[in-house]
């Protein structure tokens, strides 16, 4: 058993880490440190463990924790992170690794000099439906990938009021308010897609151009204290190989489903998006977070459109997942399972400190085409020839 402890007891830990390290067998809760005793208090009823601490140093200091999760804002990231591994801990820190690419290196540097295990927490690695595309892919369904679109979406910030959920109001105030954080919802979603993509076809991000707008600040005349960060934005990544992502976020309103607009139009936000192959088209569309079923799967041959068959086939699902939590529970303890492999020195397919790094690199070059273009815009040339 692995003694492990988590840093920030908030949304990502109630719902991913506590659950999945409680269940795991080859882990051992131990303790939870947060910055809010409220927040320590609710958790450790849930979750309850030896040490439940605000104290920062007394938390690193523990001897009977090997592993600890990062689950707080990316701001402080880079420092409870640093802190765990000069205390020769192995650590997964959540999505982003960190705020900049130069917080990144300094984590990875620090890992490898000190011989103990950083992970990144891209768990969409190991969710059922993702996993059933991965393998898709990699049996060639569609041939050779070429370009993906990818849609993630919810209306929250029309009004937050009635479409956040209880209790999760806190976690999208630090995402829309805090300048400290270091950037908005590209920062917040495309590290998740970017290291799929990675995952799934072994290229890697060449460039990045992005669009972002301000609908909150801008169009609702929220207070600009309200909505520092975009809250729509649009990313191309050029991959190795000429592969193309297109990323689409946003949290004023959201798209239907392409296939199943049932499980898009429920939960909290809508995820979906497809791959064009040179051999067909692949879809996928997932259900909420923490649904019991699987996502949409349907695919399209160019091999198979011939005659009466119009080519495209719906992937037959597993069994509804039993699992409390659903597809999200699941996703964790797999992932939970792969981070212990890593500490043990097992292969394993967790994210590394360096994927996470070049996640967030992805996100550096996004954000500065942003800034690149409004210092010096070009204006589309209206002036076509007759
Ligand atoms: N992988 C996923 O699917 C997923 C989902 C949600 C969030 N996240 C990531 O998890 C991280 C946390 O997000 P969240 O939504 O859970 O946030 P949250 O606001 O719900 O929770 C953060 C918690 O950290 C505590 N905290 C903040 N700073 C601290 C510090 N310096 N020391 C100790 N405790 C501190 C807060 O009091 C709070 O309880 C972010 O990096 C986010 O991107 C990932």
């Amino acid at each position: 058993m692995i003694g492990v402890g988590v840093i920030g007891v908030g949304a990502a830990a109630l719902t991913g880490h506590l659950p999945a390290l409680s269940a795991s067998e080859r882990f051992e809760l131990r303790a939870l440190l947060d910055a809010r005793p409220d927040r320590l208090e609710a958790a450790t009823a849930r979750f309850p463990v030896e040490h439940a601490l605000t104290d920062r140093d007394a938390f690193m200091a523990l001897p009977d924790v090997d592993a600890i999760v990062v689950a707080t804002p990316p701001d402080s990231h880079a420092a409870l992170a640093g802190e765990a591994l000069r205390a020769s801990k192995h650590v997964l820190v959540e999505k982003p690794l960190s705020r900049s690419l130069a917080e990144c290196r300094s984590l990875v540097d620090l890992s490898q000099r000190n011989g103990t295990r950083l992970c990144v927490g891209h768990e969409k690695r190991f969710h059922p439906s993702l996993e059933r595309v991965r393998a898709l892919l990699e049996g060639d369904a569609i041939g050779e990938p070429f370009y993906c679109g990818i849609h993630w979406a919810s209306a929250a910030k029309l009004d937050p009021e009635r479409f956040i959920p209880e209790g999760f109001r806190p976690g999208y105030e630090w995402r829309w308010r805090d300048p400290s954080v270091g950037g908005g919802l590209v920062q917040d979603h495309l590290p998740h897609y970017v290291d799929l993509v990675r995952h799934w076809t072994g290229r890697e991000p060449e460039a990045a151009s992005a669009y972002c707008l301000n609908v909150a600040r801008d169009l609702l005349g929220r207070p600009p204290a309200e909505s520092v960060w975009e809250d729509l934005g649009l990313v191309v990544v050029r991959f190795s190989g000429g592969l193309v992502l297109r990323f689409e976020t946003s949290v004023v309103g959201r798209s239907l489903s392409p296939i199943w607009s049932l499980g898009a139009g429920r939960g909290e936000w809508t995820e979906y998006g497809y791959l064009l192959g040179t051999g067909g088209t692949l879809l996928f569309d997932l259900l909420p977070w923490d649904s019991s079923e699987h996502g949409r799967i349907a695919f399209w041959q160019v091999a198979r459109a011939a005659g009466e068959d119009v080519g495209w086939a719906y992937v037959e699902q597993a069994e509804p997942i039993r699992r409390a939590g659903g597809a999200a529970a699941e996703m964790f303890l797999a992932q939970a399972g792969a981070w212990a492999d890593a500490i043990e020195g097992r292969e394993s397919r967790i994210a590394g400190g360096l994927d996470g790094a070049v996640c967030v690199a992805a996100v550096e070059a996004a954000y500065r085409s942003v800034e690149t273009r409004s210092e010096a815009p070009v204006e589309v040339d209206l002036q076509v020839p007759a």
